[in-house]
């Protein structure tokens, strides 16, 4: 049975089979999000009344303590009653892009680095959202959904880009990197995640920095292209870290913004290789030999857990502020097969 659901005095239905975070989302109400499969916690709310039903809630992600407190994960719990929720922090009930289901084409496919492809897909209507963010595919034939981080700036929201890394047995994989043709019908739900450049008018022009391991170039692109066209004298360094130069893609484009932005500048780090024009090691430690202070920056990192681990400890020791560090992880499912699954940690400050 559809309940309402509110939040600081904004009112929803929730439909029966939605998440507390979809029934929000969905009417435009931002709510925290970042994994959507309960993995992360970033969507806890505080049910100050009514009474929520946790359906898939993992144990590991709200603990009995915390259910017995009144905390629900957002995207797992819906309403069995009327009820009202309350968010961490002071944006409670702002508004946000709506999350929308479509259905895309896909207009190109191109291999652009080993195991690795960019796949644009055409949209009938534009879809708004923040650069960063990303999208949910419904993989064709199955029940299965995967996220994958837009490349996009808000103006180009009807082809979206993504880029794809193989997963060896990966369901996504197997059709993204096998059958997958142009004029393929594809449904994308989104957008989602809060993994995005601030409001413009929040946006002072502070240098920034960004790490992106592997695919994590993607939603990095759509960031500093925004950043930059807001800011064209803004100071911004870009690395793309990855194993080996047959996995780096996209230099011509970033050489291009380096023309374009004077303050723009980007450096590939090769993990496993050494060879003449990237520097060798981790993209991290990179940041750490250029930059003497951070200051000041903020930082945005977007890779595996272990990248983007190192890569808050690095901006930390360059003196960056914890609030101004930025991170999107991606992370495998389970121990046997990697899934990609986006994590934003919250800046905790710690
Ligand atoms: S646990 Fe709900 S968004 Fe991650």
């Amino acid at each position: 049975m559809a309940a309402a659901i509110s939040v600081a005095g904004r009112r929803v239905e929730c439909a029966e089979d939605q998440s507390i975070l979809e029934a929000f989302l969905r009417a435009g109400v931002w709510m925290p999000n970042s994994c959507n499969q309960g993995t992360c916690g970033t969507c806890k709310v505080q049910v100050l009344c009514g009474e929520v039903e946790h359906r898939d809630s993992p144990l590991e992600t709200l603990t009995e303590e915390e259910r017995a407190g009144g905390l629900a994960l957002a995207c797992q719990a819906r309403p069995l009653a009327e009820t009202e929720v309350a968010l961490p922090g002071s944006e409670m009930g702002r508004t946000t892009h709506m999350l929308r289901d479509l259905t895309a084409t896909v207009v190109e496919v191109e291999e652009i680095a080993r195991d690795t492809r960019r796949i644009l897909l055409g949209l009938e209507e534009p879809l708004a959202f923040s650069p960063g963010q990303y999208v949910e595919l419904l993989v064709p034939g199955t029940s299965e959904r995967r996220p994958y981080s837009l490349a996009n700036t808000a103006a180009e929201d009807k082809v979206l880009e993504l880029q794809v890394r193989r997963v060896p047995g990966g369901v996504a994989s197997d059709w993204l990197f096998g059958p997958v043709a142009v004029g393929d019908r594809v449904e994308v739900r989104g957008p989602l995640g809060d993994f995005h450049v601030p409001e413009e008018d929040k946006d002072e022009g502070e240098p920034m920095v960004l790490i992106g391991g592997g695919t994590g170039l993607a939603p990095l692109l759509g960031i500093a292209r925004t950043a930059l066209e807001r800011h064209p004298d803004r100071v911004m360094v870009l690395y793309h870290g990855v194993r080996t130069e047959s996995d780096l893609y996209d230099t011509d484009r970033l050489a291009e913004l380096a023309t374009t932005y004077q303050g723009f500048s980007f450096v590939t780090v090769l993990s496993r290789e050494s060879l003449p024009g990237h520097r060798s090691g981790y993209a991290p430690d990179a940041f750490v030999e250029d930059v003497a202070s951070a200051r000041g920056w903020s930082g945005w990192l977007c890779g595996s857990p272990a990248l983007v681990d190192a890569g808050v400890k690095a901006f930390k020791r360059r003196r960056m502020a914890p609030r101004l560090i930025y991170r999107e992880k991606f992370e495998p499912a389970d121990g046997r097969v990697p899934l990609p699954r986006y994590i934003t940690n919250p800046q905790d400050g710690s």
